[in-house]
């Protein structure tokens, strides 16, 4: 850490932490092919250097480098670093508020790992924490990711009017709560940010802020970060045309503890699986029925449908449901320990919010 960072760092600042992706990648070619490129190269402290003559002298910035990866290989046990990194820096009165850059191919599994594990610390606390990131690399001629980056140093700065602390995403001029973020488009500037009705996402402007009230959701207890090596194992299984029972068969052989299924339409699926999928779920694995479409809710089937012990999974996608299934699954674990009688089906209903059917 340089000694500017250092006198900063005994200050009011915002903390920003570099875990990587597209907004510190680099192409080889970036004129004749910026898509062609390397994630994770460029330190975040050189992203800040580039931006420093934009940001008002009353913003102090301190950085830290956690990864420089492409986040299709993000790992549990980063989400564990991160997650503690982020504690720690909403739990420091000198950090005013903290910036992450972070690739944006898993950015919402992430955006949901920090909502459900320190969102209602950092509201609590009127703090936020702004995920961000880009779709063109560092060297590219049009690259979005230093406005990004400055966007949400600017959102993570700004006071709290009109708008509460929590778990924020800034991309493409846009703001929404992080744990609606979801990339649904390969190269589209504001990818991962979509339209949602928890959190309605909006440009970052005045006009807009009191659109964000909204999100101001009386949110639940944080969950515990587990620890690196401790993360249950959950995986996620696509239900399609041609399905076999073999598939679920052969994840009873191994020592998986929950499967995430995403189904078809609103989260059928194929009959090939549901004799095994029973079997699993008498054997103990956690079953959680997300979809496939990747927009909508799952919600509850008709209880003589659904094998016992399986819960529909609201309004996450697949991804994000398998955060929050492990999330759920080590809650369980640390519930019964404490000797309280909660399951994986009650941390998970508290985290997903399924709608009842009446
Ligand atoms: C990554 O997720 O690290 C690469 C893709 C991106 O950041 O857009």
């Amino acid at each position: 850490m340089s000694q500017i960072q250092n006198h900063v760092k005994n200050s009011s600042h915002i903390l920003v932490l570099g875990m990587g992706g597209t907004i510190a990648g680099l192409a080889s070619n970036p004129d004749s092919n910026p898509l062609q490129y390397e994630a994770g190269q460029v330190e975040i402290s050189a992203l800040l250097a580039q931006i420093q003559s934009a940001i008002p002298g009353e913003i102090g910035l301190v950085s830290e480098q956690l990864a420089n990866i492409n986040s299709c290989n993000m790992s549990e046990p980063l989400l564990t670093l991160l997650g503690r990194a982020v504690k720690d820096a909403l739990d420091n009165s000198r950090v005013e508020g903290i910036v992450i850059t972070h690739g944006t191919d898993t950015i919402e599994e992430t955006g949901l790992f920090l909502q459900l594990v320190c969102g209602r610390f950092a509201q609590n606390l009127g703090k936020r924490v702004v995920l961000t990131g880009a779709m063109l690399p560092a060297n590219a001629s049009n690259a979005d990711g230093l406005k990004n980056l400055l966007d949400a140093i600017h959102w993570a700065a700004s006071p709290l009017d009109n708008s509460p602390g929590g778990i924020y995403a800034v991309m493409g001029g846009r703001v929404c709560m992080a744990m609606d973020l979801a990339k649904r488009h390969t190269t589209a500037l504001n990818a991962p940010i979509q339209s949602s009705p928890s959190s309605p996402v909006g440009l970052i402007n005045p006009s807009w802020l009191s659109g964000v009230k909204a999100a101001e959701i009386a949110w639940h207890e944080d969950l515990s970060i587990p620890d690196g090596d401790v993360w249950p194992w959950v995986e996620i299984l696509t239900s399609h045309t041609g399905a076999r029972s073999e598939t679920i068969n052969l994840w009873l052989e191994s020592k998986v503890q929950g499967l995430v299924l995403a189904g078809t339409g609103m989260g059928s699926l194929h009959e090939q699986w549901l004799e095994p999928l029973s079997k699993a779920s008498k054997q103990g694995v956690a079953i959680v029925r997300a979809s496939r479409p990747g927009a909508g809710q799952v919600l509850p089937n008709i209880p003589e449908k659904d094998f016992a012990g399986c819960i529909a999974a609201g309004k996450f996608s697949a991804p994000k449901a398998r955060i929050a299934l492990q999330l759920a699954l080590y809650a369980e674990k640390q519930a019964k320990s404490a000797g309280k009688s909660l399951t994986w089906q009650d941390f998970f209903a508290r985290i997903a919010v399924l709608p009842e059917i009446g």
